[in-house]
């Protein structure tokens, strides 16, 4: 991280200690809280705060994760972390991106939402390229307002039919490049080595511990 003159600024450091996990999806934070307990993080969630979840009113991955994660500081007065993550195409300019969730409705159809990015790509032409990465923003926030973020990506290309029922979300249609397999027909551990998440998990765990 650089100042307002240029100058490198040394990264915050995360002591041992108790840490909020910005999200209400309890599924998301069990796997934070797993992946943070070996360097003696206790993890709370925000739900089990009662803290309210902000409108996600940012324009990037970093922008979301940030106001989740400084919100949840702020208010807890603990140190807190957040994600925002997506599906980027190429070929649409980047969408769904930060809307990624919002594109399968109220009712959470990601066979909907996969089939929009699908039919989105098909009306670009022919040309269209079918170039495609995940993205993962983590931000780190304190109570007195610092943050520290990281952003990991994995790229791939979509594919179609959707393929596997291994993963959640754009999995069925997302081939990481170097695979013959979509990330839904991919075992669980290898999707989560290799994943934008892992990238930004590894960055976080190398700069802050
Ligand atoms: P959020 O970060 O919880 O707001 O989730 C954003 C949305 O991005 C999710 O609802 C999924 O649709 C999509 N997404 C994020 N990560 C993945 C992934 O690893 N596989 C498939 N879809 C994902």
């Amino acid at each position: 991280m650089s100042d307002e003159f240029g100058q490198e600024q040394a990264i915050r450091k995360l002591g041992p200690g108790k840490l909020v996990i910005a999200s209400h999806n309890p599924g998301k934070v069990r796997e934070i809280g797993d992946l943070l307990a070996p360097f003696g993080i206790e993890t709370v969630s925000a739900a089990a705060l009662d803290l309210p979840e902000p409108e996600e009113t940012g324009t990037t991955f970093i922008a979301n994760a940030e106001l989740k994660a400084m919100q949840a500081a702020d208010l807890s007065g603990l140190p807190a972390l957040a994600d925002d993550s997506g599906l980027c195409v190429e070929a649409l300019n980047g969408d769904p991106g930060i809307f990624s969730a919002r594109w399968a409705g109220e009712a959470k159809d990601f066979g909907l939402a996969m089939r929009l990015v699908w039919d989105a790509i098909q009306a670009k032409g022919p040309d269209a390229g079918h170039d495609a990465h995940f993205v993962c923003a983590l931000a780190l926030a304190w109570p007195d307002g610092h943050v520290e973020v990281f952003e990991g990506r994995v790229d791939g290309t979509i594919t179609w039919p959707p393929r596997g029922d291994k993963g959640f979300g754009y999995d069925p249609i997302f081939q990481p490049h170097g695979h013959a397999i979509s990330f839904g027909e991919m075992e669980p551990e290898k999707k989560h080595a290799m994943s934008h998440r892992a990238d930004a998990f590894a960055q976080m765990v190398a700069a802050v511990f």
